[in-house]
């Protein structure tokens, strides 16, 4: 007979903000990661052995060999984050472990950050901020032809991935001047299209050959896996900017960085790397790419605001109700 006066075990990987560890201990028999140090796979497995609830990451690899050493208490994986490409979906579901994700909450902030990407590369703006800040510059106050960057008022901006994400930065960037491309799976509404004066492609390889701008908004999935592959990357033009918030992996990394060097891009900016946190050295050589550690959702009240998603989702789920942001695979 379960006792109910034994609160669940929520095992929670890494350090999450205060209120919603104190709500968590309130709530649960919380287990939480106070020096945020990343669990190894060993530890992974051995949470999975007691938990009757895991909260992992994005740094947590969730894969098959790990779900297959729960006890058979592990009833559900309530991700913190909303890309659910650390969790195998399909050996969870196996399994009758429910996944649920925590969406909307940061698609502002993250949208926020991809319209500073867009901005940030042409018009070289750490380059410009660094310039000032370092000692060994004097500066020697204003010049006509130093530090020209390019014009995005009036570029045709190409997002590949409309869903919230999408949406949020054509809104920002249709404010900024720019047109409106994008490439989905699903054409939006003629309504969503029409407030957005967006225009749909069909085909990818189409749209990226006449962009200025492209932004990867798409989540990462085994269809999505290299989507900018060394081909289509190839199909950009040599003055295209890109920009990913999204996850590296639908890029060809080492491909990107090859045509950044080449020349045969303009530049990038990046928030997210094919093997994080790893990062081509490429990349972070070249002036033409602005990169960021994974901080496009990073504000405190998102981070706050994601908590409060996992604890509904976990509390729905223990009352016997359909959590909120149960996640299908078929969404993915
Ligand atoms: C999160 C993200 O911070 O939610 C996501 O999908 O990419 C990030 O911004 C991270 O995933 C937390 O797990």
């Amino acid at each position: 007979m379960p006792n109910p006066q034994k609160k669940p075990v929520v095992i929670v990987t890494r350090k999450l903000p205060d209120v919603v560890e104190t709500r968590m201990r309130e709530l649960f028999d919380a287990r939480l990661n106070t020096d945020d140090t990343p669990l190894t796979q060993a530890q992974l497995a051995d949470a999975v052995k007691i938990a009757d609830v895991l909260v992992p990451t994005v740094t947590d690899r969730i894969d098959r060999a790990i779900i297959s050493q729960a006890g058979p208490q592990l009833r559900l994986i309530a991700n913190f984050g909303t890309g659910v490409d650390n969790i195998d979906l399909d050996t969870a579901r196996n399994r009758a472990v429910t996944v649920t994700n925590t969406p909307g909450v940061l698609t502002e902030d993250t949208a926020d950050m991809t319209m500073a990407l867009i901005l940030a590369v042409p018009r070289r703006l750490p380059e410009g901020a660094a310039y000032l800040k370092d000692p060994k510059n004097k500066w020697v106050g204003w010049s006509p032809t130093w530090m020209l960057g390019h014009r995005i008022f009036g570029k045709r901006l190409g997002i590949v991935g409309m869903g919230r994400i999408g949406r949020a930065v054509a809104q920002r960037a249709k404010a900024f001047g720019l047109q409106i491309h994008y490439h989905n799976r699903k054409r939006v509404s003629s309504k969503v299209e029409q407030e957005l004066e967006a225009t749909y492609w069909e085909s990818l390889d189409q749209m990226l050959s006449r962009m200025d701008i492209v932004s990867v908004n798409c989540p990462h999935t085994p269809a999505t896996y290299h989507l900018l592959s060394a081909r289509r990357l190839k199909l950009l033009k040599p003055t295209a900017y890109i920009v990913n918030t999204s996850r590296g992996e639908v890029i060809d990394e080492n491909e990107l960085a090859r045509l950044i060097e080449s020349g045969s891009i303009a530049g990038a900016g990046l928030d997210v790397f094919e093997h994080e946190p790893a990062i081509n050295p490429k990349l972070l050589a070249s002036e033409r790419v602005v990169a960021l550690p994974h901080m496009s959702s990073a504000t405190l009240e998102g981070r706050i605001d994601m908590g409060e998603k996992v604890i509904i989702n976990i509390k729905a789920f223990l009352d016997g109700h359909a959590p909120p942001d149960k996640v299908h695979p078929a969404m993915f």
